[in-house]
């Protein structure tokens, strides 16, 4: 059975997603572990209650380098084969990154390489655009720049606030999460510069 770790920050309604759909039996994996650098997330709780193995690794004050050491040895540990950012709001370093390479995912709320970085369902309702959405995509050494997995499209209405936007496009972050998970742990996906192919 493949491993996933899960890294958020916050409200873990992606890794929920995710345990959801492994319960059900939609994702050929199982969660291995849950890593927090947060200690009130509210993922990490959810994760408590569902009875997976969580780890609160403290980010404030260290190092980048050392903070990520910890971690990369925490999903070694568990023997991780697929890892989740899922809201973990850090940047990774390239050490952490060559420790999974092409085995970190990211979800963001935004179709990339439009609106990278933060407050992006704000950027997107500010500029004027008329649609959004969100990208699933494996974590290269940039920020938001990695090769694109799935993405999702979302229209913008005129009333919308940057919360019914959020919501709207957080629905959709749920579903092609599960999806580029399932489509990795089942080897499915082949890379041809940096674009993902499904191999035939
Ligand atoms: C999501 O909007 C995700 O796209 C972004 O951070 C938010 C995390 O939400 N990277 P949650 O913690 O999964 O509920």
């Amino acid at each position: 059975m493949k491993k996933l770790g899960i890294l958020l920050s916050g409200r873990g309604s992606n890794f929920e997603a995710i345990a959801r759909n492994v319960q059900a039996g939609k994702i050929p994996g199982e969660i291995a572990v849950v890593i927090s650098n947060k200690e009130d997330a509210l993922g990490l709780q959810t994760a408590q209650k569902m009875g997976l193995a969580t780890r609160f690794i403290p980010s404030k004050g260290k190092e980048r380098e050392a903070f990520d050491r910890e971690v990369v040895a925490v999903l070694k540990e568990f023997q991780v084969d697929l890892v989740c950012l899922a809201g973990f709001m850090r940047i990774l370093s390239p050490y952490f990154i060559r420790a999974f390479p092409g085995r970190i995912l990211n979800i963001h709320p935004a179709l990339l390489p439009c609106f990278p970085g933060v407050e992006v369902q704000k950027q997107a309702l500010d500029y004027g655009v008329k649609f959004t959405g969100c990208t699933v995509h494996i974590v290269d050494e940039g920020v938001d720049t990695g090769p694109i997995v799935c993405q999702a499209v979302v229209p913008i209405l005129d009333d919308d606030t940057v919360e019914t936007l959020a919501a709207r496009i957080l629905k959709e972050e749920h579903r092609i999460y599960s999806e580029a998970v399932r489509l990795l742990l089942e080897d499915r996906i082949r890379l041809e510069g940096r674009r993902t192919l499904l191999k035939k």
